[in-house]
């Protein structure tokens, strides 16, 4: 299959439309879209990536009034939720619709729904017939794509359309929070921190901890994720100290050990967590062997970091 890579939001959307899988930029990561009333085109999407059909897609939109065509009941707290965090990089976890195809929830009963920031993914998203489910646009495992050279690489040949946007400003997939029960819990930390959802909702119950993702509450969760070829060494923070070694990588927000060959340092958590999936793919590119990551503080974008370093690390 030929892989159109396009700059028009109309061109993308007319493909989308015919029921052709599209990746498309977001905030967060690029997304690989597929219209929700066409199976063929949902298939695809777990085709192209590899993915196993158990794992649920996100459906995204572009304004919180489609939410009532997906959602069969939207509780007082993603009421809140939405006024607060919608359009932006959070996910809710919500009752689905009799309509959302089996193939988009992985047989849930429940439906992940994101209304992205960002004005490319919101012209796309309003010129798209249907809402478009999306995972994220890499091979199921790699780190996520943030730029389009990163979804061409993984998915050249395998989807019909690549829009190409600028790089993804955050670098890291949504926020997941379940509102399906009373109080909403966690699923996945990203930019929309623990603390300001608790802001709003003071009983948000944290995430639960990497260690017991065996019987996740959102399958995703089970998979291995975020990896690079190389080999990730998580230091400082509780970690050991990293004392570099020949051909490796260093990304993190103090100085780096002696003996590494390449360093990616960054003065927030914010830009650590923009760096880093293109950091692990460019790595991958120059074969560094390893690459040592920095633990940053837990606290707000930092819980999203040491999660995805957590996964990346435990290939
Ligand atoms: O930022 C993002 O969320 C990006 C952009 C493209 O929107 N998307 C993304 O999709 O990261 P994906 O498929 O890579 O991750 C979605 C996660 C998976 O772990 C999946 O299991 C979980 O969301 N998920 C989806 N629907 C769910 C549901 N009904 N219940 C629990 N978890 C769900
Ligand atoms: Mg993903």
């Amino acid at each position: 299959m030929q892989t159109i890579v396009t700059e028009s939001v109309d061109v993308a959307a007319r493909w989308l439309n015919r029921g052709e899988v599209v990746a498309f930029p977001t905030e967060t990561v690029y997304g690989l879209g597929g219209d929700i009333t066409n199976e063929k085109a949902l298939e695809n999407i777990f085709a192209a990536k590899g993915r196993p059909g158990d794992n649920p897609l996100i459906v995204h939109i572009h304004a919180p009034e489609q939410i009532q065509d997906i959602a069969s009941e939207i509780p007082p707290t993603a009421e809140i939720f939405i006024q607060h965090f919608f359009p932006g990089p959070l996910t809710l976890i919500l009752k689905k619709n009799t309509t959302v195809p089996n193939l988009v929830t992985g047989g849930l009963p429940t439906v992940g729904i994101r209304c992205p920031a960002h004005p490319v993914a919101n012209e796309f998203l309003k010129r798209c017939n249907h809402p478009v489910a999306a995972p994220s646009a890499n091979i199921s495992g790699r780190p996520s794509s943030t730029d389009w050279q990163a979804v061409y690489d993984d998915l050249k040949g395998k989807v019909r359309c690549v829009l190409k946007g600028p790089q993804s400003t955050i670098g890291l997939e949504s926020t997941i929070v379940d509102c399906s029960d009373n109080p909403p819990r966690l699923l996945r930390s990203g930019a929309v921190s623990l603390e300001s959802l608790r802001k709003y909702v003071p009983e948000t119950l944290p995430a639960a901890p990497a260690e017991t993702h065996q019987q996740p509450k959102s399958p995703g969760l089970k998979y291995p994720h975020y990896s690079p070829s190389a080999q990730i060494e998580l230091c400082g923070g509780g970690y050991s100290d990293c004392t570099g070694s020949a051909n490796s990588a260093w990304i993190g927000l103090s100085s780096p050990p002696e003996k590494v060959s390449k360093i990616a340092l960054c003065k927030t958590p914010e830009e650590y967590a923009h760096k880093l999936f293109s950091f692990f793919r460019e790595c991958d590119r120059e074969h560094i062997a390893i690459i040592y990551c920095e633990m940053p503080p837990e606290k707000g974008i930092g819980r999203a970091i040491r999660d995805r370093l957590q996964r990346a690390a435990e290939k």
